[in-house]
């Protein structure tokens, strides 16, 4: 399984929007570092977060239990199993976001953004 992962931070640089159709056709252009945007694969049973770190990223986090939002990314394509959710409104779970700290993914290719912490609405339940 592999998940393409696209940094939330690039957006501002490029005038890219959360909710534009074509990110990661635009990312995959735009020539960005490899710690911004790539494809990495990912072993069943490891969370998100720490996928991406088995692979040598350095994603946000701060309590790694599902009580903050800092690990927050935007799941784009594909689905990951979220097991608890105490901060995340049902309007952001609807969007796709989910804590990356503690969650599976369940399909065998997924697009993300990560590093989405600064959203609004997520700034204020960050620790
Ligand atoms: Fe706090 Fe994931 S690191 S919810």
């Amino acid at each position: 399984p592999h998940i393409e992962y696209l940094n939330f931070e690039t957006f501002s640089d490029h005038g890219w929007d959360l909710g534009d159709d074509d990110l990661f056709e635009k990312a995959a252009a735009a020539d960005l570092a490899p710690e911004d945007y790539g494809v990495f694969s990912y072993d069943d049973g490891r969370n998100l977060l720490q996928s991406a770190e088995d692979c040598g990223y350095s994603w946000p986090f701060a309590c790694r239990g599902g009580a903050c939002a800092n690990c927050a990314v935007a799941v784009v394509e594909g689905e990951v199993e979220m097991p608890s959710n105490h901060i995340l409104s049902q309007e952001m779970v609807d969007r796709g976001i989910r804590l990356s700290c503690i969650s599976e993914p369940i399909s065998d290719e997924l697009k993300v953004i990560y590093n989405i912490k600064h959203l609004p609405g997520l700034d204020d339940l960050r620790l």
